[in-house]
């Protein structure tokens, strides 16, 4: 019998675990494969809430998670933890996921062991190392070590090539669309506890990025309270990341604000649930630019760049920025305009089909035999 392929799956945030645990369960049904599934716990609370939904439990839990955590000490000690668990292991293979921390310096500690390394959401630029901050850099970093790259789209493999880099890359689609149709077909979720008022039109709203810490983040929050001043049909729901960095703008301007609802962040299965009901969803969120155009949701992004062109291109996404301004304009545009909102409804999902892991899983069988 042929030596099983020892593979590591390696993540730490909440959105990178949405997007991994799929591809977890589907490598674990492989015979050829030994998996082990690593957390670095850079975020906690969050990433446990996506591990019970997908039922996995960690081989190796580094529990590195600190309050108000800052980039050097969580990099130091993912290097040092991965290090002797790498060391020790000798996978074949180790498998990172998009741009966070935990994947650039999993991926920095892989190569250091001299272990093939996967990345899984490859190709991803904005190219410029300021947005966002830090993972523009993360991401290069990523590719230019790793041996395979799974990229989401045609975009992202036209950019790989374009960085030199001449093998290894594939086009698999985005496994978080195999996330959300997973939990939409299985895990529908009851929405009653956030009390929602059937009577207006829910607009979504999240925003955590660190390049928006500040000025920007109270320029949304100033368009949020002019927004629900403006229009008394809607409400805004905003889970609130648990960064204190998020919290301690948001809370000050936008708490007893009418029809604003700050709330803890939600589980996965109720956060889908939530994105299909809502009327608009504003964000600056990766993840829910992807998710949203699957699920014929118009997304205005909170952010000057994104790494993800795709979906504006097709029409589900526009790029807004933090101007407190243009927020207001656009979503009022938004609400007062039926062909421009019905227009972007209906866009076309760019980011894959909901077989991504399963192409993922055909392809390292392919590379290693
Ligand atoms: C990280 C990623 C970002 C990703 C985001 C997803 C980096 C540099 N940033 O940013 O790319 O978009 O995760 O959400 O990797 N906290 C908790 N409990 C949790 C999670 C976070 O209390 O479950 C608090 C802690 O105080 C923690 C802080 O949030 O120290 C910041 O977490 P960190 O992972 O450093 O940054 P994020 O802003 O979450
Ligand atoms: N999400 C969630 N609960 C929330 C907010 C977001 O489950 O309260 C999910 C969302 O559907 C997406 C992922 O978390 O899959 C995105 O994570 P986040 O915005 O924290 O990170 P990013 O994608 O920007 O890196």
């Amino acid at each position: 019998m042929n030596k099983k392929i020892k593979i590591a799956l390696i993540f730490g945030t909440r959105p990178e675990a949405i997007k991994m645990c799929p591809l977890v369960k589907t490598l674990k049904e492989n015979n050829s494969f030994d998996v082990s599934t690593i957390v670095t716990a850079q975020h906690r609370q969050m990433l446990d809430s996506v591990l019970e939904l997908f039922e996995i439990t960690p081989d190796f839990d580094l529990n590195l998670m600190k309050p108000n955590q800052n980039l050097w000490e969580l990099s130091s000690d993912i290097l040092l933890k991965t290090k002797e668990i790498f060391e020790k292991e000798k996978f074949d293979l180790v498998l990172v996921h998009g741009d966070t921390t935990t994947a650039g310096i999993s991926a920095l500690s892989a190569f250091y062991s001299r272990t093939k390394i996967g990345h899984v959401e490859a190709g991803l630029r904005t190219f410029d190392k300021d947005y966002p901050f830090p993972e523009e850099i993360n991401r290069v970093l990523v590719d230019s070590v790793s041996d395979l790259m799974f990229c989401p789209t045609d975009r992202a493999i036209q950019n790989i090539k374009n960085s030199g880099i001449k093998k290894g890359y594939y086009k698999t689609g985005n496994t978080v669309i195999d996330a959300l149709l997973y939990v939409v077909d299985n895990k529908p979720f009851n929405l009653d506890f956030i009390g929602l008022n059937d009577n207006l039109k829910t607009i979504l709203l999240t925003s955590h990025r660190r390049e928006n810490f500040g000025k920007p983040l109270e320029n949304i929050c100033f368009a949020i309270k002019e927004l629900v001043e403006k229009n008394k049909d809607i409400e805004i729901i905003y889970p609130m990341h648990l960064n204190p960095n998020v919290r301690n703008t948001v809370i000050p301007i936008l708490q007893n604000t009418e029809r604003v609802k700050l709330i803890e962040p939600l589980d996965y299965a109720p956060f889908c649930t939530l994105m299909k009901k809502s009327h608009i969803i504003l964000t600056d969120s990766g993840g829910v630019q992807e998710e949203a155009p699957a699920l014929g949701k118009p997304v205005l992004v909170l952010r000057e760049e994104t790494e993800r062109p795709e979906a504006i291109e097709y029409g589900g996404v526009k790029l807004v920025g933090t101007n407190k301004g243009k927020i207001v304009n656009t979503v009022q545009e938004l609400l007062d305009n039926k062909n421009e909102y019905e227009r972007m409804s209906k866009a076309i999902n760019p980011y894959g089909d909901g077989h991504a892991c399963e192409y993922i899983e055909k392809i390292i069988l392919e590379y290693f035999h």
